[in-house]
């Protein structure tokens, strides 16, 4: 594969000492920021002004990750505060296309993601409308999770899917990477990590990213 990026996810830094996790993690590609609604997922994180604050604050661009209902209408509001990315899900978009033009038109990279049981085959068609699609490897919620290597087939359909159309929407996983799985889901096609536990659980966080690179990379 040619760029890879690794995106540590915040759900598993310390809330409330959130500006020396983040400063933890500054040779990251992205900061992978979990927004839940306890109405989406059965767990609750923060909302826009959190996130405003960690985009003034963190030394890499947003990627942020609505578990949310009803991200037609709160979807924006995230790409209008700065983030670099915002990736809201499929199962709880209206018109997940219209949504998706909305967020480019304000700036940011617009992003689709699934849960396990959700197909990938609508999306095939509009492949285009997208930055990055994000193919769950855990049931959306919790960190620390394992990786269910059953969502690899979906993610090679995809890979294929966008080799073919010769698109060039990043492919995305999140749930139980870490240096042990981060390699399968690369030979599968994707290119874009989130890892949570495995960084900010390591004592290390600049090295638990450098192994997950060269995992990636292998
Ligand atoms: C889960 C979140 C993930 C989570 C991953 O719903 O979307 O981003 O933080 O955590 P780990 O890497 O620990 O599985
Ligand atoms: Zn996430």
């Amino acid at each position: 594969a040619d760029a890879i990026r690794i995106n540590p996810s915040i759900l598993a830094a310390d809330f409330v000492n959130m500006q020396a996790d983040l400063a933890r993690i500054a040779t990251a590609d992205f900061v992978h920021v979990d927004v839940m609604d306890n109405h989406f997922v059965p767990n609750l994180t923060f909302g826009p002004q959190m996130v405003e604050r960690i985009q003034a604050t963190s030394p890499v661009p947003l990627d942020v990750h609505l578990m949310i209902a009803d991200p037609d209408r709160w979807a924006p509001g995230y790409a209008e505060l700065g983030a670099a990315s915002v990736t809201f899900h499929l199962e709880a978009a209206t018109d997940p296309v219209r949504l998706a033009r909305r967020l480019r038109e304000i700036g940011a990279r617009a992003g689709v993601a699934v849960k396990p049981a959700t197909p990938v085959e609508s999306l095939f068609d509009v492949l285009d409308e997208f930055d990055q699609i994000l193919v769950m490897t855990v049931e959306p919620g919790f960190g620390g999770q394992s990786f269910m290597a059953d969502q690899m087939p979906k993610l090679a359909s995809l890979a294929d899917e966008a080799r073919a159309r010769g698109s060039q929407v990043w492919l995305q996983v999140d749930g139980g990477i870490s240096a042990s799985t981060i390699a399968q889901a690369a030979e599968a096609g994707a290119d874009t990590f989130v890892a949570g536990s495995a960084v900010f659980g390591a004592d290390d966080p600049g090295q638990a990213i450098a192994a997950l690179r060269a995992q990636a990379s292998a």
